[in-house]
């Protein structure tokens, strides 16, 4: 499995458009399409060893290099896909439904995570995995519209009154456990990691605290294995659609009537400001 330069290179504009692109946009590029599902694991290799990411010569960045690249972004790495544009203007989106399910968010505002996340629960599905892990394997990036940073908790927290504890703690600490390797589960440090984070990153304390607290934990196992089945859902040509998981969702996913974001629970507003992410205040 092989990366579609060319196709990669168009969607950033040529060759040439690529060459004048930093460092640090250019892992961010690869991230962007790799979260859109167009390429596979061994392509993040082959784009590391390869002129499309390593113009620089060397084929992970450091953190001190990453750091360096802070004050050349008009936008913070940290940021909502919703809230900025990594090519040209933002789209104006498509109206939401008056009372939106989860699936009107997956269809109109999940637009960048949901192959991804999609990916992820097919995976899951195919393993044999609970519903529960498939659940929490199809909602734990889609967080990453509104906000990156911390990605695990928001999620967790964006999802908390809709779900059970225990797909709350796997979505939670999927952002955790993604930096300790577990081969007895069959998880490795990804090279996408080095790429997006530094060779020589070392996680946070409050992340090896995290860690520790949850590889001990009795739920350990389903946000382990999100980390599993998310290691793999980068492949080309594999769309899963939302409709194979509608009854997963209508036996564990509480819905509310009112519609997401109008149902007056503490995190209603985390919902509307993904369904209108143009007001300006
Ligand atoms: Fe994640
Ligand atoms: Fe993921």
């Amino acid at each position: 499995m092989k990366l579609d330069r060319r196709d990669f290179f168009a969607k950033l504009g040529g060759a040439a458009a690529v060459a004048a692109m930093t460092h640090e946009a250019r892992a961010d590029a690869l991230e962007h399409y790799m979260m859109a599902g167009a390429a596979g694991p061994a392509a993040v290799t082959a784009a590391v060893s390869g002129p499309a990411t390593a113009g620089d010569g060397k084929p992970f960045p450091t953190v001190a290099d990453i750091e360096a690249q802070i004050e050349t972004q008009s936008r913070r790495r940290g940021a909502g896909n919703l809230f900025a544009s990594a090519n040209g203007n933002v789209k104006r989106l498509a109206p939401m439904t008056a009372k939106p399910t989860l699936v009107d968010y997956f269809n109109l505002r999940f637009t960048q995570t949901s192959n991804h996340c999609l990916q992820s629960a097919n995976r899951a599905m195919k393993n044999g995995m609970s519903e529960e892990i498939i659940l929490a394997c199809l909602l734990h990036d889609t967080v990453q519209e509104l906000i990156k940073v911390d990605h695990g908790w928001w999620s967790a927290q964006m999802y908390e009154p809709y779900v059970s504890p225990k797909v709350t703690f796997a979505v939670r600490y999927h952002q955790a456990l993604r930096f300790y390797e577990d081969k007895e589960h069959g998880y490795e440090y990804p090279d996408l990691y080095r790429r997006m984070f530094g060779v020589d990153y070392k996680p946070e304390p409050y992340i090896e605290q995290t860690w520790q607290m949850a590889r001990k934990h009795k739920w350990y196992y389903e946000s382990r294995m999100v980390t599993v089945n998310d290691l793999y859902a980068f492949e080309p040509n594999v769309h899963p659609t939302i409709d194979q998981f509608t009854d997963i969702i209508g036996r564990n996913f509480k819905q509310p009537k009112e519609g997401l974001g109008f149902d007056n629970t503490p995190v209603a507003h985390m919902w509307r400001s993904i369904a209108t992410p143009d007001h300006p205040l």
